[in-house]
């Protein structure tokens, strides 16, 4: 496995390789690796002759300056696990790598912009396009790699790839969950036993609005969930919208043959937790 930090290091071997006619499958991450970056890795190895994993906390995607500063670093045993997980390149940049003096990128992303994640964390997605992009440009993938897990940044890349017509396949890979059912995060390792414990209640919720099956209405499912996560004093759900589970548009009532997505973010003490459960048609 290599480790690159520059640009001129990468550019050493990508651009041979793809000249050769070898795929780059690219997963990016900001690093504080789990069982759900690994598994965007799996897939990657699968469908790709070349594996690159970038690990980069993204300064610009913060909208809360404590949140940076809390957000886990591991980089050797990230290494490590990438090693074993038989990852070919590794690109870890400084942040002045990716964002070199003068560097502007704007998108307008619409509606994504000013519902859930997008109305919460202001700045937030922006932050995220700018840096994928950035990235993409960088390592000039086949296929790119992204968790369900944030189901919303899923839309705004698609958004991005499709409005600049950027020659990337963005490939969409499934939740990987704890036993218990927490959607797992590199945030999952901020949580104190106490949170720890409570915090499966989220998942649990959805799990249960989903096997309702659309009995209540749609905005009684929202209300339902949103007061039996609150039961656990250690939670505070920030917000629950069922939306079009592909232009995420929001909904009035359940639309009847289309699948709907439930997107969560809940506050579990200082800890931002988010997930999502889709509502088959
Ligand atoms: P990060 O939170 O490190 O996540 C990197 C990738 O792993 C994302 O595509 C995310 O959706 C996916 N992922 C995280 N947890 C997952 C889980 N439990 N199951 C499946 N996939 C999971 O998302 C980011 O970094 C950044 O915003 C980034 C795209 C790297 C831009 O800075």
């Amino acid at each position: 496995m290599e480790v690159c930090t520059t640009v001129n290091e990468l550019r050493k071997i990508i651009p041979n390789a793809l000249i050769s006619g070898q795929s780059i499958g690219f997963v990016p991450t900001m690093g504080a690796l789990h069982e759900g970056h690994l598994s965007l890795l799996e897939r990657a190895r699968k469908e790709n002759n070349i594996t690159l994993v970038s690990i980069f906390v993204n300064p610009t995607q913060f909208n809360d300056k404590d949140d940076l500063a809390r957000y886990p670093r591991t980089l050797q045993a990230d290494l490590d696990k990438l090693e074993k997980a038989g990852c070919n390149l590794v690109f870890h940049p400084a942040v002045e790598e990716i964002y070199p003096p003068g560097y502007q990128f704007n998108i307008d992303l619409g509606v994504l912009d000013t519902i859930m994640e997008g109305k919460q964390r202001p700045g937030h997605f922006a932050g995220v396009a700018s840096v994928v992009n950035r990235l993409f440009q960088i390592t000039t993938p086949t296929r790119a790699y992204f968790g369900e897990k944030d189901y919303q940044q899923l839309a705004v890349i698609h958004k991005l790839v499709k409005d600049r017509a950027l020659p990337v396949q963005i490939v969409p890979c499934p939740i990987i969950r704890e036993q218990d059912g927490l959607a797992m995060s590199s945030r999952n390792m901020l949580l104190d036993s106490f949170l720890r414990a409570s915090a499966p209640r989220i998942s649990q919720i959805l799990f249960a609005a989903v096997k309702m099956n659309r009995s209540l209405s749609l905005r009684e499912t929202e209300e339902w969930v949103i007061r039996e996560i609150d039961k656990d004093p250690l939670l505070k759900t920030e917000y629950f919208c069922i939306v079009h589970a592909t232009t995420l548009e929001s909904s009035a009532s359940w639309l009847t043959g289309e699948a709907m997505v439930g997107c969560v973010a809940v506050k579990a003490g200082k800890i931002r937790l988010i997930d999502n459960v889709k509502f088959l048609a």
